[in-house]
């Protein structure tokens, strides 16, 4: 089992000038139509973008959805050809039963969801799998069972996980033989609770010190050499909807824009370049649907902000420095 990026013929983060480090997230495709999708995908295609994340949730809610709604919405809107699937890379994800809700890690429940998202997606194998949250009731033996004998029917290519701590992830790792190469994990300028967390060690009190995440989830993945995907990259936070344009938060906008025409791009590409500025070489998962704005944000592949350009975002973003 290799790693995700160690095939120097697949985007890796920033490892080839012109190749975006943006994956193409398809939670909310679930009512657009085959047209909407179809420029989607191409835009997508157009910007050096190969990676779309699904997961068996998506489109649950939607009117007509369903389990694997966007997954098939998705391969019934463009019918890839085989030659077109080799050059994707198909993520999906597994784990979140809605009704109830409650999570499911269970080798039978692994197994019977990758069979109905290769059925959806119309493909024979997925090329990387996520764990979508931890699950109170895992047992590794059991996530290790269903990832070997995906593995070895060639069905799953990588393994990963979403929303993990550190030891959640040593813990799988107790009996998991692949290595886990993806952790997804919500990352945008107003919510950087993997980032802030590290930044205010020893400060008792601020907001930004409060760990949410297991202790230095975003140090532990760079030691381990784990990917981390940046999900709903503009959203505020807890609460919904985007920060870009929210007047209630004037001056981060102001920010992004006085920087995006520094740059020659516009506010969004600078929230994305935020992200890809870590070193943590983190990817970042677009989830608009708009083919124009879904362009806008993947231009922050191609900016490399610089250290006093980023920590300026993150004050103007509400975060203090200690
Ligand atoms: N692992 C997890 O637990 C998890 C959880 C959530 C999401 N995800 C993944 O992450 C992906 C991205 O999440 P997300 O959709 O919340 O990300 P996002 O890119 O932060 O938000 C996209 C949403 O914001 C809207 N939006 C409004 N104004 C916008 C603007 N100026 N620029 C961009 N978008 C604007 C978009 O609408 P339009 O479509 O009209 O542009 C879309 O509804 C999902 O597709 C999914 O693949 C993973």
């Amino acid at each position: 089992m290799r790693k995700l990026h160690d095939d120097p013929s697949e985007p890796s983060p920033r490892a080839t000038p012109g190749i975006p480090s943006i994956i193409a997230g398809m939670m909310r495709i679930a009512e657009k139509n085959d047209a909407e999708i179809r420029a989607l995908y191409d835009t997508a295609r157009a910007r050096g973008v190969t990676y779309f994340d699904h997961a068996d949730l998506y489109g649950v809610g939607a009117p007509g959805g369903g389990y694997h709604r966007c997954e098939s919405r998705f391969a019934d809107a463009l019918n890839l050809s085989a030659s077109e699937r080799d050059e994707i890379v198909l993520q999906s994800k597994v784990g979140i039963v809605t009704d109830g809700p409650y999570y499911d890690s269970s080798y039978e429940h692994i197994i019977a969801t990758v069979e109905e998202s290769l059925t959806a997606l119309r493909t024979d194998r997925l090329d990387v799998l996520l764990l979508h949250r931890p699950d109170a009731l895992v047992e590794p033996d059991e996530v290790a069972r269903a990832f070997d004998e995906l593995e070895a029917t060639g069905k799953v290519r990588a393994f990963g996980v979403s929303n993990h701590t550190p030891r959640q992830i040593d813990l799988l790792k107790t009996a998991v033989r692949q290595p886990l190469v993806v952790n997804q994990l919500q990352l945008s300028i107003t919510h950087a609770p993997i980032i802030t967390q590290g930044l205010n060690a020893n400060i008792v009190g601020e907001p930004g010190a409060v760990d949410v995440d297991g202790g230095g989830v975003l140090d532990y993945c760079r030691l381990h050499g784990i990917t981390v995907q940046a999900w709903s990259p503009f959203q505020k936070g807890t609460e919904r909807g985007v920060f870009l344009g929210d007047p209630g938060y004037a001056e981060l906008n102001a920010v992004l824009e006085e920087i995006g025409d520094a740059h020659g791009v516009g506010p969004a590409a600078v929230a994305t370049a935020w992200i890809l500025r870590h070193p943590a070489r983190m990817q970042v998962v677009l989830g608009s649907t708009d083919p124009s704005r879904f362009a806008e944000a993947s231009d922050g592949a191609n900016v490399e902000l610089s250290r006093s350009e980023w920590y300026r975002l993150l004050r103007a973003a509400g975060h203090r420095l200690p």
